[in-house]
């Protein structure tokens, strides 16, 4: 088995291009290298993703005479672009703000690999990414200068998503270097751009959620409250009244916060109540705290999903509780634009991390790659919501630090995976510079195409695209119009993902002899069902036929914290 993944792997890195096994319908071919470790992920312009590292990996792709540990990855030529980042973006959190600018925050300095790359002290950074639309990022920068911006306390595997008035929330974390478990634990929220003038709030919740209570997974309500999930505790945190409510636990000794990394989502949010449901899935039953040594790469990881209803009714009923066809330590799970979502990566025994456990494989505490993704259809029965049917089957295992995204195409890029201390490039388990590209079917079919999508809308208001699709979908087909946020992939969690549907309304008007279909669509009725900033809209037409993603801002544009936009809706107390 390594021999032959050995030579595979020399073949890709000698630049061929490969499709692997798949049936008809979807497929994987890999096309690409991302020159540094792709540790963390995120679209930000129609061509670009932008990718981080740790500021020491020591990958081939250079900038200064130096690795580089930032690069913009271009979707139209795959291939990256080296980034100039200063401080050491290892671990960091990060998303896009009602302006539309990139934020990235906290990070790591490990003092001898920050040396040798003139890496700055990066654990308490903000580093900014304004919009920046050249196709080939020639030019984009980061800005990037802890001394002059940054947050009030170091955070090393914080995590960090957009709320109601378009800032961040970043939550927890590490003061300082922490070995596997959280035992520099920040129990603390705090804000960016920073409220209460820069004070911490503290968190009872991640206190009890610790020690495997790192880059916790957390959502933004509806009604502007967060979901949070860290360990097996959870709460839903009330920003304005800075009350913390607590839920039912994860049933069951699941835990899904680092080092036991599970994943969640929020499902897709539909008008006109907008009902939020959460679920999440794998990580590990382990009892936290025990000590690193005595935990094996070979210890089963958890197969259960478990999915809640933030509704009064529904945190009575609790968790309710299904199995995926396998179990899942760091998988990942993101939204199709059909309203499925895509569970992938990661491995079916062990943990997060390297050279934790006593019996690393190669240098990762985790083993038996998750090689074929699972998909998750909301919508469905009990029991049948998980299926791995039709699905491509990769050859490249996605382990820890792995990423994964929609891009604005409709297809899903993969990258990264290094569960080791740096570059390395013959063990089991070698730092993956080469990149994936999953296509669902409708990547195959003819696509609906768009236009005249503004590039602004408010919120609770009426607007118009045009869109072409294939003749045979007829005069009146079914359209689902997903209006979505493309998250940004760290350590198993998708921050900030979001799919909201659109009410759409289709009619045809017919101009010498020219037919045009003209979308009515109506934004949702407030900045806290879809925070205010950058979103993609995708239609699909009779179930099948997906058009690309076009971007739109939603709000006002304006720098964050913006006001309350839009009709306000009541919710019944939950917190
Ligand atoms: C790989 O990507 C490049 C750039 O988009 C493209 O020209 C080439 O055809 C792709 N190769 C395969 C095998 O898909
Ligand atoms: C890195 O910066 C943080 C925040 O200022 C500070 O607390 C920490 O001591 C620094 N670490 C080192 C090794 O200098
Ligand atoms: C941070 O960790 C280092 C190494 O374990 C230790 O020497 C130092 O005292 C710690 N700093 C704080 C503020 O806890
Ligand atoms: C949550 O974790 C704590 C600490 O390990 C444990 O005592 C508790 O039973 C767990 N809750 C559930 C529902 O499993
Ligand atoms: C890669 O990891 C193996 C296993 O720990 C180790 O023996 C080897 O020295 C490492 N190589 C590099 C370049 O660090
Ligand atoms: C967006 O807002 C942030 C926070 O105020 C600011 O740093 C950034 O420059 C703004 N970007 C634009 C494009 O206005």
């Amino acid at each position: 088995m390594p021999s032959i993944r050995h030579s595979l792997l020399l073949t890709l890195l000698a630049g061929v291009a490969t499709a692997t096994t798949s049936t008809p319908g979807w497929s994987l071919v890999q096309n690409g290298t991302t020159g540094i470790l792709a540790n963390q992920m995120i679209i930000v312009s129609p061509t670009l993703a932008l990718m981080f590292d740790l500021a020491g990996t020591g990958g081939p792709l250079q900038i200064n005479g130096k690795s580089a540990w930032g690069a913009l990855y271009d979707l139209e030529t795959n291939t990256p672009l080296a980034l100039d980042v200063v401080s050491d973006t290892f671990c960091a959190a990060g998303s896009i703000l009602s302006n539309g600018t990139m934020v990235s925050v906290g990070g790591d300095y490990i003092e001898e690999l920050s040396e040798a790359y003139s890496a700055e002290n990066g654990t308490n950074a903000v580093r900014i990414f304004e919009p920046c639309d050249v196709p080939n990022g020639e030019g984009c920068l980061l800005y990037d200068d802890p001394a002059v911006i940054h947050l009030t306390v170091p955070r090393w595997y914080p995590s960090a998503i957009r709320i109601y008035d378009g800032s961040l929330i970043v939550v927890g974390g590490s003061f300082n270097f922490s070995f596997f478990y959280n035992t520099f634990t920040e129990n603390s929220f705090e804000f960016w751009p920073p409220k209460d003038h820069g004070a911490v709030r503290d968190s009872p919740f991640l206190d009890r959620a610790g020690p495997a209570n790192m880059f916790t997974r957390m959502f933004s309500l509806p009604d502007g409250t967060i979901f949070m999930i860290s360990g097996n505790q959870t709460i839903i945190y009330d920003i304005e009244k800075k009350t913390e409510t607590r839920l039912p636990d994860l049933p069951n000794n699941v835990k899904i916060a680092n080092p036991f990394d599970g994943t969640a989502q929020l499902l897709p949010l539909s008008p006109p109540d907008y009902i939020p449901e959460v679920v999440a899935c794998g990580g590990t039953t382990t009892t936290e705290g025990i000590l690193p040594i005595e935990l094996s790469s070979q210890d089963p990881a958890s197969s259960q999903c478990s999915r809640i209803m933030l509704t009064p009714e529904g945190i009575k009923k609790g968790w309710i509780v299904e199995h995926m066809p396998e179990q899942r330590m760091l998988p990942e799970m993101l939204h199709l634009p059909t309203g499925e979502l895509l569970i992938i990566n990661g491995g079916q025994t062990g943990y997060s991390g390297f050279d934790g456990v006593y019996d690393p494989v190669g240098n990762s505490n985790a083993d038996h790659p998750n090689y074929t993704p699972t998909l998750y259809t909301p919508t469905a029965e009990v029991g049948k919501r998980m299926s791995k049917e039709g699905l491509p089957t990769s050859d490249i295992p996605r382990m820890y630090h792995s990423t994964v995204t929609l891009t604005p195409s409709g297809s899903f890029l993969i990258a990264g995976s290094n569960p080791n201390v740096r570059q390395n490039l013959t063990v089991t388990y070698a730092t993956e510079y080469r990149v994936e590209h999953l296509s669902p079917p409708y990547m195959a079919l003819e696509r609906p195409i768009l236009s005249n999508v503004p590039k602004k809308v408010a919120y609770n208001t009426e607007f118009t695209i045009d869109i072409s699709f294939p003749e045979e979908c007829g005069t009146n087909p079914s359209i689902k119009v997903a209006l979505m946020d493309l998250g940004y992939s760290s350590h198993s969690f998708h921050a900030s993902a979001r799919l909201v549907w659109l009410d759409a309304t289709l009619s045809s008007t017919v101009n010498h002899g020219q037919k045009t279909n003209t979308l009515k669509l109506t934004t949702p009725p407030n900045n806290r069902i879809y925070p205010p900033g950058i979103a993609w809209i995708y239609v699909t037409v009779d179930g099948k036929y997906v058009s690309a993603g076009s971007r739109i801002m939603i709000g006002t544009g304006g720098s964050p914290p913006v006001q309350d936009q839009g009709r306000q809706m009541s919710w019944p107390t939950l917190s």
